[in-house]
């Protein structure tokens, strides 16, 4: 039998016992088993029918059996916005730090607590999380590996997601995280606002970008075990800590459309110019979580994924520009084809609201000169997460000696080629 039910927002059913749901109702008076029924909501109740999203668990406890939170660590404080452009290294991947310990903050927007805007993290864990379990209540958190695979334990089943895939991870829902290969880095957006879901296709029609039956959820998978375990919750900003006795991830059968997911990025149908120039990124957008105003998103997770470059007479690289997006960016493997040097896989780069950026000298010279034939760009895979609102960095991340202090240099080579005659 798979480990994943295939599709995007489907009412899945999943049960590990045969027999555990329950039929045509919700909350039976007795669940099969001695378990315990409970909703998960991750909508309002009354949201309209095609965006809400709950589902039913029917666990060995309810999640309510915990001893009361107390404070674990404080919100990351937030540096002075920056119209200059940020690029960092990698960050290193400590032995003794599990998923949780490892997320570096780097950049916020919005506010929790007004169900608006992200935090993006860089996660670098070097330990399986083992009796200690993780979930945030500020948002849906996207996660994005780029070494190292993960297993992510969670209430609802277990997903293994790789480097070149995503896992998708809601609000709420209750997940440890295990690094079978020693250690991993990645990155996170924790989204604030509405959940993430595929772009409106418009005139491209009914197929491509991410296909809904390419979305993977996983079956249900429990574990009955009893033991001294800790809760860390993420609760406007700062985490918490609760004690329990048992784990937390022992739900036997769900059923229901609030559930998490992973994404392979290589099953990601690119359409790109078979004429001239190049559409605007957002043509490769994978997921979007909209904002009240029409086509401006919380935030759009959107890659740069291996493709056929076959423009003619065109300058093939991303183009200088300046944007009303913020722009986090990211590099999974291989070369980015704006930069020539600087931006390596594991590293990042910012670049907010109205701040110019694009290729670097070394790129502007090559590809306005080069002889354009069909190409293919096979080895690469960058991502960016784009907000509606400016990201303010950490002070950890202003701070930390991994930022290039002299990233603006790419760009000074840039001559004037300017002739009037
Ligand atoms: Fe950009």
């Amino acid at each position: 039998m798979s480990q994943y039910q295939s599709g995007f927002g489907n009412e899945f059913a999943t049960e590990a016992i045969a027999g555990v749901l329950p039929h045509g109702q919700n909350s039976p008076q007795r669940v099969a088993r001695g378990l315990y029924a409970e909703q998960l909501s991750g909508t309002p109740f009354t949201a309209p029918r095609v965006a809400n999203r709950r589902s039913w668990l029917y666990r060995i406890r309810p999640s309510v059996v915990h001893e009361p939170f107390t404070p674990y660590r404080d919100a990351a404080s937030l540096g002075d916005a920056t119209p200059n452009q940020l690029r960092w290294d990698p960050f290193p991947i400590a032995a003794d730090v599990d998923f949780v310990d490892g997320l570096l903050p780097i950049c916020a927007n919005g506010d929790a607590s007004m169900t608006t805007g992200v935090s993006v993290s860089v996660y670098a864990a070097g330990r399986s999380m083992t009796d200690r379990i993780f979930y945030s209540a500020d948002g849906e958190l996207l996660i994005v590996p780029q070494h190292g695979a993960l297993t992510i334990r969670t209430e609802l089943g277990i997903l293994e997601v790789a480097p070149g895939e995503i896992g998708v991870i809601q609000r709420g829902i209750r997940f440890r995280v295990e690094v079978p290969e020693g250690g991993a880095r990645g990155y996170v957006c924790e989204n604030f606002g509405a959940l993430l879901r595929p772009p409106d296709l418009g005139p491209i029609g009914a197929n491509g970008l991410a296909n809904a039956r390419d979305f993977l959820t996983p079956v249900a998978a429990y574990e009955d075990r009893d033991g001294a375990f800790e809760l860390i919750a993420k609760f406007q900003g700062r985490l918490w800590r609760a004690a329990l006795d048992h784990s937390p991830l022992d739900v036997v059968a769900w059923h229901g459309n609030y559930a998490p997911y992973k994404y392979d990025l290589r099953l990601f149908n690119a359409i790109n110019s078979v004429s001239f120039d190049h559409p605007d990124p957002s043509i490769f957008t994978v997921l979007t979580s909209p904002s009240e105003i029409v086509g401006t998103a919380n935030v759009d997770f959107v890659i740069f994924p291996p493709r056929w470059l076959v423009a003619e007479h065109t300058f093939r690289p991303p183009y200088f520009h300046r944007n009303f997006m913020n722009e986090y960016m990211g590099l999974i493997f291989g070369v980015y084809d704006a930069k020539a040097e600087g931006f390596v896989p594991g590293g990042a780069s910012l670049h907010n609201c109205m701040s110019a950026h694009g290729p670097d000298a070394a790129t502007f010279d090559r590809a306005s000169s080069v002889d354009l034939k069909p190409q293919f760009l096979g080895e690469t895979l960058a991502f960016m997460f784009e907000s509606r609102f400016v990201l303010r960095p950490t002070q950890f991340a202003l701070d930390a000696p991994q930022r290039q202090r002299d990233y603006w240099q790419c760009w000074q080579d840039l001559q004037k080629r300017f002739s009037p005659d």
